[in-house]
């Protein structure tokens, strides 16, 4: 189900959330932890997702997929409505475990991105950095790319998950990392 604000959400044990500019691949991301093609709403048109959707994990707990930022096509007062409900979302939700914060593996981090983290940061909200679209990546690109996105987070590589929804690379790790996050329940 889907919730407007973060006082309507449904009951939960444990949330893990999922943020990131849009386009940058959440909704399909949480499409390849469930193994569904369309669970999660996944479009070529960015800002597609609107609402704080809901996907329960059966007696496990259930991912968030949230409102991507950025998205320079809608007026910055619905930009700003959406952000404000997200960011309460991740300040005062107590069964949120783990905010994941996706960058595009393929651009890098953007300044907004940058922006989110230190505002993550600053607010102590636990979160983790998962890097998407690796498939884009040339095989010779791939360990610069990595060092890259690492430096830009103020990060070791090997804190940086990299995903690829389209090819499945790094479902199991994130999976895993996933279920260790739910079990934290308060
Ligand atoms: P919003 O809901 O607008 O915030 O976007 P989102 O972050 O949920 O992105 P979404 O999952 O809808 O994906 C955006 C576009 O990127 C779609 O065209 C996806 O097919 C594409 N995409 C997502 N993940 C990958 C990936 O791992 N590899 C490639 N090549 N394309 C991807
Ligand atoms: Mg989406």
């Amino acid at each position: 189900m889907s919730a407007d604000d973060v006082g309507r959400l449904p009951d939960s044990r444990a949330e893990v959330a999922f943020i990131g500019r849009s386009n940058v691949g959440k909704s399909s991301l949480i499409n390849m932890l469930s193994n569904r093609k369309a669970l999660a709403r996944v479009s070529k048109k960015p800002g597609s997702t609107e609402l704080l959707n809901c996907f329960e994990v059966e007696g496990v707990g259930t991912l968030i997929d949230c409102p991507g930022f950025g998205y320079a096509a809608k007026s910055a007062r619905v930009r700003d409505a959406t952000q404000r409900m997200v960011d309460r979302y991740m300040l005062e939700r107590k069964q949120l475990t783990m905010v994941v914060l996706l960058v595009d593996g393929e651009i890098g981090p953007t300044k907004l991105d940058l922006e989110m983290l230190g505002w993550l940061r600053e607010s102590g909200v636990p979160h983790s950095i998962v890097a998407t679209k690796h498939d884009k990546l040339k095989a010779a690109q791939r360990g610069k790319r990595q060092r890259d996105v690492a430096v830009a987070c103020n990060l070791a590589p090997g804190d940086i998950i990299w995903v690829s929804a389209a090819k499945g690379t790094g479902k199991d790790q994130l999976l895993s990392l996933v279920r260790v996050w739910l079990s934290l329940a308060p």
